[in-house]
C-alpha cells in the first residue's frame, strides 16, 4: 500500500478592509510610526468592523481555498480552526465553520496553541492523511485580536491585526505536504503572553473589569528572547528531520510576530533574507492567520510554486513553537484509500449496522 501524504492543493485569505496605520495611533497614545517600524517592521493592521467576527473570517479564507482547490465543503472530512480568538468559549467555532460552510456533518475542532495554531493544525492534518482516515482536510488559522488587545497598552495594541488565512489538504501518494515537523511547549513561561481572565481559572468579574485581566497581556522582552531562542533552533531540526539542509529550502513562511525575530530565525538557519517572505508590515501579528496569510500571499505573488520546499516556523502563546519542512507538489489524482480499502466491510459497518441501530433507535427499540 502506498504511502499517504496531505498535498497543499488550495489556499485562500481574508483580511478586513479596515486599514489601520501607525499614523492613526499616533492620534490615540504616546508612540510614533518611527518607533513601531523600527522595533517591529509593521506599518499598518487591518481591524474588524463590528459585525465580523472569527466564524466568517474563517468561513471566507476557506471558501477561497476550497475553490482553488476545486473541492466541495461537502467533500471535506475533516475541519480545523486553529484560533486563540474564536467567536465564543464555547460552542467551537469550528463548527460554526463547518455550519457556514455546508459541509457535511464531519468532525471540526478548534485547536488553540496561540500563534503556532496552524503549524500544529497542519501537522494534525497530515496525521489524519495518513492514517487514512481523511482524504480532505480543511485547514484554517484565523484570529480576531482586536477585540482583546487593551487599547491603551501601546507596547501590545499596536502589534496585532486580524485576518484569516486557510489550506485544503488532499490525500496523494506523491511525497508532499508535511515531510517533517517539530512541535514544542514551555507552559514555564505562560504569564509572558497571557489573557489572565475570562477561563476557569479567573471568571469574568467586575473586579477583572476594573482591572483590565480581560485584556491580552504580554512581556515583550521575554517573549523577544524566548523566540529568538527556540525559531532558528526548531526550523534547523525541522530541516535536518526532512533529510534536507538549508540550501533545499526555496522559501521560508515565518510567523509574522516581528521582523527583527524574523531575521534572527532566518540568520541561526543560514538563510538569507531573500528567501524569507515578509508581509508583517500590512498586516501586524495576525497570530495564527500569520503563516497562512503569507503563504496565499507568497503563492499569488510567484515567491512560492508549486515543486517547492517551503518551511513554516512560528512561536507564541504557551509558549509553544512549531516549525514544519512543507512540499508543495503538482496535484495528482486524490488517494482514496478510505473510501476503497474494505469496500465490503464499510458497507456491512455503514449501511447495515449503523442503520439498522438507528431505525430502532427511532422506534425506541433498545439497542446493546
Ligand atoms: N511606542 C513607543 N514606545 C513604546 C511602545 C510604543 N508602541 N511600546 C513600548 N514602548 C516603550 C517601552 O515603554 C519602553 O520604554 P521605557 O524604556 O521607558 O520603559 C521602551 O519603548 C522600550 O521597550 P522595550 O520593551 O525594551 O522595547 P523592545 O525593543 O523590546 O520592543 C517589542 C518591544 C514589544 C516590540 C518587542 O519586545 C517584541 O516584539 N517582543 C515580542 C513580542 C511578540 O512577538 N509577541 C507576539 C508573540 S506571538
Amino acid at each position: 500500500m502506498a504511502e499517504r501524504y496531505g498535498n497543499i492543493i488550495g489556499w485562500g485569505k481574508y483580511v478586513p478592509e479596515r486599514v489601520v496605520t501607525n499614523a492613526d495611533f499616533e492620534k490615540m497614545l504616546d508612540t510614533s510610526d518611527e518607533w513601531i517600524v523600527t522595533r517591529t517592521g509593521i506599518h499598518e493592521r487591518r481591524h474588524a468592523s463590528q459585525d465580523e467576527n472569527t466564524s466568517q473570517m474563517s468561513t471566507a479564507a476557506a471558501r477561497d481555498a476550497l475553490e482553488i482547490a476545486g473541492v466541495r465543503p461537502k467533500d471535506l472530512d475533516l475541519i480545523i480552526v486553529a484560533t486563540s480568538t474564536p467567536d465564543h468559549l464555547t460552542p467551537p467555532v469550528s463548527s460554526q465553520v463547518q455550519h457556514m460552510l455546508g459541509a457535511g456533518n464531519v468532525g471540526a475542532f478548534t485547536l488553540v496553541t496561540g500563534c503556532t495554531g496552524f503549524v500544529y493544525a497542519l501537522a494534525t492534518a497530515q496525521q489524519f492523511i495518513a492514517s487514512g482516515t481523511a482524504d480532505n482536510v480543511l485547514v484554517v488559522g484565523a484570529e480576531l485580536i482586536s477585540r482583546f488587545v487593551d487599547w491603551e497598552d501601546r507596547a501590545t495594541c499596536v502589534l496585532f491585526g486580524d485576518g484569516a488565512g486557510a489550506v485544503v489538504v488532499q490525500a496523494t501518494d506523491e511525497p508532499s505536504g508535511v515531510l517533517s515537523f517539530v512541535l514544542g511547549s514551555d507552559g514555564s513561561g505562560a504569564e509572558h503572553l497571557i489573557l489572565p481572565a475570562g477561563g476557569a481559572a479567573i471568571p469574568v468579574s467586575h473586579e477583572v473589569l476594573v482591572k483590565g485581566q480581560h485584556y491580552l497581556q504580554m512581556n515583550g522582552r521575554e517573549v523577544f528572547k524566548f523566540a529568538t531562542r527556540v525559531l532558528g533552533k526548531s526550523l534547523r531540526q525541522a530541516i535536518a528531520e526532512a533529510g534536507l539542509t538549508s540550501k533545499d529550502i526555496d522559501l521560508i513562511v515565518p510567523h509574522q510576530a516581528n521582523i527583527r525575530i524574523i531575521e534572527s530565525a532566518a540568520r541561526k538557519a543560514k538563510l538569507p533574507m531573500e528567501k524569507v517572505f515578509v508581509n508583517i508590515q500590512k498586516y501586524g501579528n495576525t497570530s495564527a492567520a500569520s503563516i497562512p496569510i503569507a503563504l496565499c500571499e507568497a503563492l499569488e505573488e510567484g515567491r512560492a510554486k508549486v515543486g517547492d520546499t517551503l518551511a513554516f516556523v512560528s512561536f507564541g502563546a504557551g509558549l509553544t513553537w512549531a516549525s514544519a519542512i512543507v512540499k508543495l507538489a503538482e496535484r495528482k489524482q486524490p488517494v482514496r484509500k478510505r473510501k476503497w480499502q474494505f469496500p465490503i466491510l464499510k458497507w456491512f459497518s455503514r449501511n447495515g449496522v449503523v442503520e439498522e441501530e438507528e431505525a430502532k433507535e427511532e422506534q425506541g427499540v433498545p439497542v446493546n
